[in-house]
């Protein structure tokens, strides 16, 4: 069957103060439509059945997730010790599925991710799905770049490949050869990439069979792999935990991105549009949260009030009343025990601030 491989772990800086006290990026609710993972889940179950929606975190995660009320069967949360980066996250989760259905195909699916056509997103997948078992390589998903990121990583599409039953689901969506995974490049790496037109970015969600992925970590991650198949025969049984603990005591950090994505030769590249946003800043919450209410008709938020400012914006969990007056290109973000006043476009640097506020205890 058809399996969706959440991950959720990792925290994030540059949304201080909203992701204080260590709260994951991924439970954060920054349009007020619920935690970003619980969205995920519900995305994730429109294309596996929800005995087959997995998500990988680590013990706080798993206490997020039940804490939070969000439907989920508890079996179905893989717990890490540590986060280890994607890679060793993946391969969990993986033996996980192989284990169930070794026929199994698998979409992995970070949980900090906004999409806002998800029509359009459940027919990308589809046609992700089929053409993991079609052409028994990894399937990733691409996204037309719009701008320099370095934070993204970017793929280049080669040669366009036949699709001879693409359907219904398959509109606007185009197969191709994948050339080169470039992980987080440079500026002027990234200035190239997009003035070339081939390079899309990596929305970080990709399909495969779970023999195929097995197979890219046997190549890639000879190691890992190895653990894999001990956890994969571990599983369910007295040893699970053990076998389990072992792998993440020497596993290093690793990305699937640099750990796979980048050698493993045997990967296609998807594209289509479906309204993707990764929030990394709080510029880019910023404009997607006015994307959003310019969409649905709310203006201004109760218990702001500006005087001679402008294209200020202002999130305030902390319910205090504000007025900025005078100052204009700010961010502002007031919780009960934090606040943010950022220019709009530093945002990008919270996570300095972060750092000196850890040096100072
Ligand atoms: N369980 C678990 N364990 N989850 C993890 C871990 C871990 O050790 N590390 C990261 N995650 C989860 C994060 O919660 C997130 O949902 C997802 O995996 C991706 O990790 P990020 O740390 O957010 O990666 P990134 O945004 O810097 O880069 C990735 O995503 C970009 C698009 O958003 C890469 O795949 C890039 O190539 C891609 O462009
Ligand atoms: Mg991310």
């Amino acid at each position: 069957g058809v399996y969706s491989l959440i991950m959720a772990g990792g925290t994030e800086r540059e949304l201080w103060p909203m992701s204080r006290s260590g709260m994951l990026k991924p439970f954060l609710d920054l349009f007020g439509d619920g935690p970003m993972i619980q969205n995920t889940i519900r995305r994730a179950a429109r294309i596996a059945r929800m005995e087959h929606v997995l998500v990988v975190t680590d013990g706080r995660g798993r206490d997020m997730l039940l804490a939070s009320g969000v439907i989920i069967d508890p079996e179905n949360i893989i717990v890490e010790p540590y986060a280890r980066g994607t890679a060793t996250c993946i391969a969990l989760g993986a033996a996980h599925v192989r284990k169930r259905d070794p026929d199994g195909v698998l979409v992995v699916m970070p949980s900090d991710h906004v999409i806002l056509d998800e029509d359009a997103f459940q027919g990308i997948l589809h046609a992700a799905i089929g053409e993991a078992r079609r052409m028994e390589s990894l399937v990733t998903i691409g996204i037309r770049p719009k701008s320099p990121e370095i934070v993204y990583g970017y793929i280049q599409a080669g040669e366009v490949l036949e699709r001879p039953d693409a359907g219904d689901e398959g509109k606007g969506v185009t197969l191709y050869r994948v050339r080169i995974f470039a992980e987080k490049p440079d500026l002027a790496t990234a200035i190239r990439f997009l003035e070339s037109r081939d390079f899309y970015w990596n929305s970080g969600i990709f399909a495969a069979d779970v023999e195929t992925l097995f197979e890219a970590y046997r190549r890639c991650l000879p190691d890992l792999y190895r653990d894999m198949l001990s956890v994969h025969d571990a599983i369910g049984t007295r040893k699970e935990e053990l076998v389990v603990s072992a792998l993440y005591s020497w596993s290093h950090p690793a990305s699937i991105d640099m750990a796979i994505m980048e050698k493993t030769g045997d990967i296609v590249l998807l594209t289509g549009e479906f309204g993707w946003h990764d929030p990394g800043s709080w510029d880019e919450v910023a404009a997607l949260i006015t994307e959003r209410t310019v969409f649905s008709g709310e203006v201004g938020v109760p218990g702001v009030v500006a005087v001679g400012a402008e294209n200020n914006f202002v999130i305030k969990p902390g319910g205090k009343v504000v007025a900025v007056v005078g100052a204009s290109e700010l961010i502002i973000i007031d919780t009960p025990d934090a606040l943010l006043v950022c220019g709009r476009e530093a945002s990008y640097r919270v996570g300095e601030a972060v750092h000196l506020l850890r040096r100072e205890g």
